[in-house]
């Protein structure tokens, strides 16, 4: 049994785990300026987040989500992407969406068996925002591929 819920400001930021999901410290950093860090606990452990971030007036984004490695492969994730959902909807967004890369294969099944479709694809955006090589799968991370998941008409 796990609980999510929003971390406070005086809650250490949970960089650790943030770091799974993107290798930057300083974008991690930059969106969550902007947006609200969601953590999973199991008892007093945190073993997952997430951020929820406003992109426009109806869009909401997550912008990054992690599991404990330890955790992983638990169905924690899967919760934490239908608790991010189930948030959007109570703020009234019309559309949530979720970027991932090229090579992240695992994350593509994990986001369309959560019902996201693909939107598009911003070619060059692992060259052009992260200074280090990005490889999964073995297969080089270069492209953001978007998703997005229509939560009410506009
Ligand atoms: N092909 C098809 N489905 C796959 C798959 C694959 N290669 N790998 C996993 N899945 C499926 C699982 O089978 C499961 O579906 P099911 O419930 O229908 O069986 C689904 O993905 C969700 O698995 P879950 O156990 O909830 O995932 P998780 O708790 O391991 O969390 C991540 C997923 C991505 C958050 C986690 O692996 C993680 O933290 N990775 C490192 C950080 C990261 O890459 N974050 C995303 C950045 S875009």
């Amino acid at each position: 049994m796990i609980q999510i819920q929003p971390l406070s400001s005086d809650n250490v930021v949970p960089m650790d785990l943030l770091l799974l999901a993107d290798p930057s410290k300083e974008q991690i950093l930059s969106y969550l300026q902007s947006g609200t860090c969601y953590a999973a606990f199991h008892e007093q452990d945190m073993i997952g987040v997430y951020v929820l971030s406003s992109r426009s007036q109806h869009t909401v984004e997550i912008m990054n989500v992690a599991v404990k490695e330890s955790w992983q492969g638990k169905g924690i994730g899967k919760q934490l992407i239908h608790h991010a959902i189930a948030e959007a909807k109570t703020a009234g967004a019309h559309t949530i969406e979720i970027g991932t890369g090229n090579s992240s294969m695992h994350q593509l099944a994990l986001y369309q068996k959560c019902g996201f479709r693909l939107t598009s694809i911003e070619h060059d955006f692992f060259l052009k925002h992260y200074d280090e090589l990005i490889y999964e799968n073995g297969i080089q991370c270069m492209d953001m591929v978007r998703l997005s998941l229509v939560l009410q008409a506009d």
